[in-house]
């Protein structure tokens, strides 16, 4: 997630909740100059993800751009990149990138053909089903089935729906067992309840991606996995760590603090009775307001079993 699970983030929380197969990086737009920027460059650096289980992915609709970034990632040593085909942002889709790419389902098309012939690393997708009508993915899903993609992963919405209201289980399903790659489900997965749902309705989905549900319950795939729930006692050392390293890789206390803001806004759903506690931490002034705010949470709310996800309202 843009924003939210950067190198620091990865490499924290697999130190702490094990479990988890692939870490699929916030994306990143290749520039037409063949270079990696130095932010890019980060992000993706072997240091920065040394023992995770990290996957690169790219926002473009340029497939020069895709082979040059993918070829350089593979010789960084990452075997798979990700294109990601669901960003629904209008910054984004205006370009015709993300979730706009799929309104071009002929170049789409014609970008598969040039990235599958030259491309050295193992492709796999991030799609929605369509820009406004999930129809779309009928002629969408004709042109992925004709590529090797190493898996897809379908986030049931269509672009102008966001992130909101229900993901489309319907036409999810209608679209299932057309697909020839192994597919990847994505959406509003926040407990062990739905995980399981989802598994039993869709016997032939063999993995689940986890955005929102797992910043805000870091320990779910952990425990999906049979490993352990977090106490708050864990939680607390994983927050401080979390903090901490990005302190010393921002330099700076304040950068820091907001971009544990970030991920405050998905965890607090974790706690009950958090409302006061949370506009106290939204509304720290400064690193040390916020780590008191932070410090009571811990102290003093109770963990619920399952994040109640502020997010859908
Ligand atoms: C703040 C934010 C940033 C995101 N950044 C990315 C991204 O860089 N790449 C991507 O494929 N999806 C991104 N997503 C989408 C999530 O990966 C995921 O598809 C979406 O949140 C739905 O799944 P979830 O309900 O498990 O969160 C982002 C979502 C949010 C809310």
């Amino acid at each position: 997630m843009e924003g939210v699970t950067g190198a620091v983030y990865r490499r924290a929380h697999h130190a702490y909740f094990p479990g988890i197969d692939k870490y699929f990086m916030p994306f990143i737009t290749p520039t037409a100059n063949g270079r990696l920027t130095p932010r890019q460059k980060r992000d993706v650096a072997a240091e920065a993800n040394a023992g995770v289980p990290a996957v690169p992915q790219l926002l473009t609709r340029s497939a020069p751009d895709f082979i040059w970034a993918a070829n350089a990632l593979a010789e960084m040593g990452y075997p798979e990149v990700n294109l990601n085909l669901g960003c629904p942002s209008g910054t984004v889709t205006a370009k015709g990138k993300g979730a706009g790419f799929l309104a071009h389902p002929d170049e789409l098309d014609r970008f598969f053909d040039a990235v599958f012939s030259a491309c050295r690393a193992a492709v796999s997708v991030k799609t929605r089903l369509g820009v406004r009508d999930p129809a779309e993915f009928d002629r969408l899903l004709a042109v992925y089935n004709r590529y090797p993609i190493a898996e897809l992963t379908i986030h049931p919405r269509v672009r102008v729906d966001f992130y909101r209201g229900g993901v489309r289980e319907a036409a999810f399903a209608a679209a299932l067992p057309q697909c020839r790659m192994p597919v990847c489900y994505n959406g509003d997965v926040v407990s062990e309840a739905v995980a399981a749902a989802v598994g039993a309705r869709y016997p032939a989905v063999r993995a689940v991606m986890i955005g929102r549900g797992l910043v805000g319950d870091p320990s779910l795939v952990t425990r999906l996995r049979g490993g352990p729930r977090a106490d708050k006692t864990v939680l607390e050392a994983f927050h401080n760590t979390l903090y901490e390293r990005y302190c010393a890789a921002f330099g700076d206390r304040r950068i820091a603090m907001l971009r544990m803001k970030e991920v405050w806004f998905y965890h607090l759903n974790l706690f009950a009775d958090s409302e006061k506690y949370g506009k106290r931490l939204r509304k720290a002034a400064g690193p040390d307001d916020f780590l008191a705010a932070a410090a009571a949470v811990f102290r003093d709310l109770p963990l619920r079993e399952q994040v109640e996800p502020g997010w859908f309202r």
